[in-house]
């Protein structure tokens, strides 16, 4: 397996966000983590890339823990994230926004490429190819040359992912990637997550729309209040009983 927690706790004040929080994501699989707002889903991300640290338990990523790395190591490590709140650089053109993803690991430092210039735009040429190439799958290449607030907002979420790709990342971690948009554009979505789990990527989805979810995952964690309350495939989680009345109330299903 690519990722475990292991009794992951994470107080804010007094209010526990994540409490005894246990799975595992293994290598290659889409993995949904679902509940009702304020589940703790967006902490478990910032505990998983490093932005905070756990009370209690154990993160581990390749069977080694990740206690005191900080994003940017992690990120050099490939644990890439989108963000819930949308964050691309609205003055940067769209291509540049995707190879702003690539820098994160790229082999030469801002300091040594002062000293190899010739070695530095070797490596800016592959990046800008690899991102054009990013551009081609998610659609956008037309846009490369555009400000990216020009963008619709259902394109500007590609954008991020497509700059999360750009990292070559080992886990990938999506916050709500379908969010804003339409059923067309979410559909197209989740077709790129499913290649991209294709191609061995393995990515963890916290999403609320159950189609986007439901079609892409290989298994589902179910947060209430902190906790996991149900996890399987998505066909069991449909059917769970505790899942149904943490979102619906009883005597309901979720579509
Ligand atoms: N930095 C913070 N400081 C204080 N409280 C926080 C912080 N981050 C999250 N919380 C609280 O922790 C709980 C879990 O929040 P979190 O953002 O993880 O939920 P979520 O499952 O992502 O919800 P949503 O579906 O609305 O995005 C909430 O009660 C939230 O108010
Ligand atoms: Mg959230």
């Amino acid at each position: 397996m690519l990722l475990q927690l292991d009794g992951v706790t994470k107080h804010f004040g007094g209010i526990a966000a994540v409490r005894n929080v246990g799975f595992e994501a293994d290598e290659g699989k889409v993995l949904a983590l679902i509940g009702p707002n304020g589940a703790g889903k967006t902490t478990l991300f910032n505990l998983i890339t490093g932005a905070l640290e756990p009370d209690q338990g154990v993160i581990a990523l390749k069977g080694q823990t990740i206690k005191g790395l900080k994003p940017f190591q992690l990120a050099a490590g490939g644990v890439t994230r989108t963000f819930q709140n949308l964050q691309i650089f609205n003055s940067m053109t769209v291509l540049e926004n995707v190879m702003a993803g690539a820098y994160l690991r790229g082999k030469k430092g801002f300091l040594r490429s002062l000293f190899s210039y010739h070695g530095w735009c070797k490596e800016e040429k592959m990046i800008r190819e690899k991102s054009l190439v990013l551009l081609e799958e998610t659609g956008l290449a037309e846009t490369a040359g555009r400000p990216a607030s020009t963008l619709p907002f259902g394109q500007k979420r590609l954008v991020e992912i497509a700059r999360a790709l750009a990292s070559d990342p080992c886990l990938l971690l999506l916050d709500e990637p379908a969010a804003g948009l339409n059923s067309e554009e979410s559909a197209v979505l989740t077709n790129y997550i499913n290649k991209l789990r294709d191609r061995g990527t393995t990515m963890i989805l916290i999403e609320h729309d159950m189609e986007t979810v439901m079609n892409a995952a290989d298994k589902i964690i179910v947060l209430n209040f902190g906790e996991v309350i149900a996890q399987g495939t998505p066909a069991e989680i449909q059917a769970h009983p505790e899942v149904i009345k943490a979102y619906l109330g009883e005597d309901e299903k979720i579509a």
